[in-house]
């Protein structure tokens, strides 16, 4: 789904990545884990657009490109689309949607009107017909509304509907927010840190909910430091360090690796 090759970000003196390639398997959860500052946030930023990068390519398998071989081969000879620097709008039109590490909910909005931003990507198409034509503004929304309430009964929310944002606990914020991802139906999502804050029933949801999307197809990149979480759920983990890629594999691979055990692992006994 997503190959990054030799991927930088310079801050001032700093190198916050460095040379990093990864790809990630279509329908695969990949998580990305590493120290307090290594870069996690900074390479999500970098490819969902939000930073610009210093160096180094983005690649994202074409929509609707069907691969009958291994699909990394394909998107490395071609059938890849180059994302490198591509605003985070353009991004949610072509399926690429995220988290973030700090909540970036609208407070002063209802849950419902919060998940309703996250359908923008099909509403703006049909912007200019639904001027000239309010009914059919009046269905799209009622459509997308009942699209909501769906999401909503998924996570066990549907209470909460109409409540404002700011009235609601942290734990439900990070939920609605993943809800807001989900709505723009993207065919890859990252998350940063989802389940930072929460506790064990809450990450216990959040991970079967992670889990459930890959299981639908979707491609997962999971940035977080719950090393319970992401030993479960993970098929792939590429550790990062200094803003370098320091090793690379399955979560038993990576528990066994000494040197990710000496930069990280050893550090931490589950929840960090
Ligand atoms: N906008 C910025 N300007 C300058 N330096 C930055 C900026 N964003 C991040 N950095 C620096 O880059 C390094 C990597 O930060 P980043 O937030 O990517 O780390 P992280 O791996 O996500 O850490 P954490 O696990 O604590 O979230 C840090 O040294 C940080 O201070
Ligand atoms: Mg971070």
């Amino acid at each position: 789904m997503l190959v990054v090759r030799e991927l930088s970000k310079q801050f001032g003196g700093l190198k916050a990545v460095d040379d990093l390639s990864f790809d990630v398997k279509s329908g695969t959860i990949h998580s990305i884990i590493g120290p307090n500052g290594a870069g996690k946030t900074t390479l999500v930023n970098m490819i969902t657009g939000v930073y610009r990068v210093t160096s180094g390519e983005i690649y994202l398998k074409k929509e609707g490109e069907v691969y009958h071989k291994d699909d990394i081969e394909e998107i490395i000879h071609g059938k890849r689309e180059n994302i490198t620097n591509i605003s985070m709008n353009k991004l949610v039109h072509k399926g690429v949607c995220r988290t973030f590490q700090h909540l970036e909910i609208c407070k002063e909005m209802s849950v419902l009107e919060n998940i309703m931003l996250g359908f923008h990507r099909f509403l703006n198409k049909n912007f200019i017909l639904s001027c000239i034509n309010s009914k059919k503004i009046r269905e799209d929304e009622k459509k997308y509304e009942y699209e909501a309430i769906q999401y909503l009964k998924m996570f066990s929310l549907k209470d909460i509907t109409y409540k404002k944002a700011d009235s609601l606990p942290y734990g439900v914020l990070k939920k609605l927010e993943i809800i807001r991802a989900l709505a723009a139906k993207p065919r890859l999502i990252l998350f940063d840190e989802p389940v930072a804050g929460l506790n064990p029933k809450e990450t216990a949801e959040i991970s079967e909910i992670i889990k459930e999307l890959a299981n639908r197809g979707i491609t997962i990149i999971l940035v977080e430091h719950d090393m319970k979480m992401v030993m479960q759920i993970s098929d792939k983990i590429t550790v990062v360090n200094f803003g370098k890629k320091l090793a690379e594999g399955t979560p038993l691979e990576i528990t066994d690796d000494e040197n990710v055990i000496n930069a990280y692992l050893g550090k931490r006994h589950g929840k960090a």
